[in-house]
């Protein structure tokens, strides 16, 4: 029997390397999605990957036009502001769905690096659910993003055990003490036990962001887990590791390496292992063919549902911070003191460190003008960094800095009193609405 004419056309489309195969297969609906999969060798399947990640490239290359466009258009006192582009936040959900198309994984947003819930009933529709680091983001996730909540904390509060559990699905323990403590509470409730185990191997060089650096607190090491697991192993549902940051699918096949020699004895009989977040699933040179052929393997080899929990991957390049310049002064260089800052708005360019981009900008005498670009607090280290610029910078002026949705507005301050960036949203590639301002209010109630 020949395919339904949707599916056929899509089919057609990968044949002759056409790039709106992408478009009609994100169209068909889940057990059209599977069927065409099912029809497709591995060189279609490969060509269909190829398609759907050329397809994303130029829908966000298109994008950024429409960021400087909006931000030319701002009004002056309507900034600092992060833009949110749902259509790119969709492109990059289209993406992990075409994971989870492949592997039957189940894939959760991880809140901690976005939970900007505008977006959330468009997400919803794609992913399993969420990942939260305690009670507020597993309340979130179970009232916004209204799907499976997982839980995971390095430590629980005794006061605020009975209402995780109550927004949660899973809750994952740091350790045998926080299982022995809480997991007959868990159980009784009903809510699914996993414990984080640290799988021996990670390639993070900074050590900030190593979970499994020397002495590191997140996880079981494997000498505890031997020696303590088999008493618990009847209440144990799941293992999660999380030791990847930034990273590409050759490091997550280096650790599951480690992982299984350290835990392979242990996973078969189990509901599901959560393989973390920091899978940059969504850039541009992610192997996703690797990451399937893993993730697939996995479940074969252990019978084992697998859960991935990418946070920065969901919103990757989805969002900007638009600033304006507020004043420009002179210390043996220019300097662009600006409306957003480093340290409140956008602390990981400090924490990293790392230098954000900047729309139509260069490296320092890459161009004609250079600029140190400062935020307006009183930290002397509150600069962003050094860039040029085609033409002089004035007071006045629009920077757009890009790739801002993910640990920035999750992690902002009111340092100094400064006043929070609005959040605004573009929805269908046009409408700007600005879903939160920020005030006084925001500052004065987190003080006492
Ligand atoms: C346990 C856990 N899961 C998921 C994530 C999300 O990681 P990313 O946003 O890098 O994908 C993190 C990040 O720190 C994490 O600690």
């Amino acid at each position: 029997m020949l395919p339904d004419k949707p599916i056929q056309n899509a089919i057609q489309a990968i044949s002759a390397k056409d790039i709106s195969a992408a478009g009609s297969y994100h169209a068909l609906s889940g057990s059209e999605r599977k069927k065409m999969l099912g029809m497709l060798d591995v060189k279609g399947l490969r060509s269909l990957t190829g398609l759907i990640k050329a397809a994303k490239k130029k829908r966000f290359a298109a994008a950024n036009k429409r960021f400087l466009e909006i931000a030319s258009r701002s009004t002056p006192g309507s900034t600092p502001v992060y833009l949110i582009d749902e259509t790119l936040v969709e492109e990059n959900m289209r993406i992990l769905q075409y994971v989870k198309d492949r592997t039957n994984c189940k894939i959760l947003h991880a809140l901690k690096a976005y939970a900007s819930f505008a977006t959330f009933p468009m997400m919803s529709r794609y992913l399993d659910g969420t990942c939260a680091s305690g009670l507020n983001e597993a309340r979130l996730g179970r009232e916004e993003f209204k799907k499976e909540v997982h839980t995971f904390g390095a430590a629980y509060r005794e006061a605020e055990i009975g209402r995780i559990l109550r927004y949660s699905d899973s809750i994952i323990f740091n350790s045998f003490y926080q299982l022995k403590i809480y997991g007959k509470k868990a159980r009784e409730k009903g809510v699914e036990i996993g414990l984080r185990v640290n799988p021996g191997h990670a390639e993070v060089e900074n050590e900030m962001y190593n979970p499994c650096g020397p002495h590191s607190r997140l996880g079981i090491v494997s000498d505890a887990f031997k020696d303590e697991f088999p008493k618990y192993r009847d209440v144990v549902d799941g293992l999660h590791f999380h030791a990847m940051c930034e990273q590409n699918s050759d490091v997550l096949q280096r650790i599951l390496t480690s992982f299984e020699k350290f835990y392979r004895s242990y996973i078969k009989g189990l509901k599901w292992v959560n393989f973390g977040g920091g899978h940059h699933i969504t850039r541009d040179d992610y192997d996703i063919e690797r990451l399937v052929r893993l993730v697939s393997n996995f479940k074969k080899r252990y019978g084992v549902q697998v859960y991935l929990e990418p946070g920065e991957a969901s919103v990757l390049n989805a969002g900007v911070l638009i600033a304006s310049v507020l004043d420009i002064v002179t210390n043996e260089m220019e300097i662009a003191i600006i409306d957003a800052s480093a340290e409140a708005h956008m602390p990981d360019v400090l924490l990293m460190p790392y230098r954000p981009d900047i729309m139509k900008s260069g490296k320092p005498n890459e161009r004609q003008y250079t600029y140190r670009i400062a935020g307006p607090s009183c930290l002397a280290g509150d600069t962003i960094g050094d860039y040029s610029f085609d033409q002089p910078l004035k007071r006045g002026d629009r920077l757009v800095f890009t790739d801002m949705a993910l640990y920035s507005i999750v992690k902002n301050t009111t340092f100094n009193g400064i006043t929070l960036p609005d959040i605004a949203v573009v929805r269908d590639g046009s409408m700007v609405e600005t879903v939160k301002k920020f005030g006084y209010k925001d500052y004065k109630d987190k003080q006492s």
